[in-house]
């Protein structure tokens, strides 16, 4: 795991934004896997900047709301067409977000996993993390080799992600989200956190033990990780000064 901590979230957006443009670069027709929230938006808003090439490019999306009218505001089918795919030339066809509203859910997970499979794979899972440790929507105490299903929301995240309805209540209960055996999949993972509310679960995903009640510690698992934080959301971590000086000490060959 390669964590790199930047004084802001703007630098550390910046940082992202150059390694997935490179990951393009290097593979044009590359399949990402993409999140949602608030996390990954100066990410989207440097790579349309950016003005890279997307007519290649295939997606998967993490997770969606189950319910929720796909224009609805707060779907996250609607969050990707007006912060993401809508600013670049990305094919229509090659989008794929979970359907919260699919009439057979479990069967609908299951195609999803296939479709996956049928593009050859993730090749790079950019993730946000939870305050509770979640990503994706795998909450706490899911198994760490879940596939993508649905999952009902804890009372934490629903309260976390009220801020964009008008209230607690309307934040749906359930969700449809890849598991955590789909992301342990990716080729290449990138976890993004700013922000000190987030601390605690970067901390327990970094340096904490590996467990189903912090989803994101399975990442210490996985061979190829890239975690890019401010300092806010780094200031929990025994090892800040390691990776701070790993980081500027890496050879010119191993940047990106
Ligand atoms: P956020 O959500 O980016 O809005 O903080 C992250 C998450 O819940 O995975």
């Amino acid at each position: 795991m390669e964590v790199i901590i930047q004084p802001t979230p703007e630098e550390a957006a910046d940082v992202a934004a150059q390694f997935v443009a490179g990951v393009l670069e290097k593979k044009p027709d590359a399949v990402l896997g993409l999140a949602t929230g608030n996390t990954p938006l100066g990410l989207y808003r440097r790579l349309i900047a950016m003005k890279l090439d997307w007519k290649k490019v295939t997606t998967f999306n993490i997770d969606e709301y189950v319910g929720l009218a796909p224009d609805h505001p707060q779907s996250y089918r609607a969050f990707m067409w007006a912060n993401l795919f809508r600013h670049v030339n990305i094919a229509k066809e090659n989008v794929h977000i979970p359907d919260g509203n699919a009439k057979n859910i479990p069967e609908f997970c299951t195609e999803y996993e296939q479709r996956i499979k049928d593009a050859g794979g993730i090749d790079l899972q950019i993730l946000g993390i939870g305050s509770n440790g979640h990503i994706g929507f795998n909450e706490p105490t899911s198994s760490l080799t879940s596939r993508t299903r649905i999952k009902t929301l804890t009372e934490q995240t629903r309260n976390d992600n009220a801020r964009f309805f008008r209230n607690e209540a309307e934040v749906p209960l359930h969700v449809v989200t890849m598991g955590i055996g789909t992301i342990m999949e990716a080729r290449q993972n990138l976890l993004l956190a700013f922000g000190s509310s987030k601390a605690r679960a970067v901390a327990m995903a970094i340096e904490g033990s590996i467990t189903s009640l912090n989803p994101a510690s399975a990442l210490q698992m996985h061979p190829d990780v890239k975690v890019c934080l401010d300092d806010a959301a780094a200031q929990d971590l025994q090892w800040k000064q390691y990776y701070q000086s790993t980081y500027q000490n890496k050879p010119d060959w191993q940047r990106f």
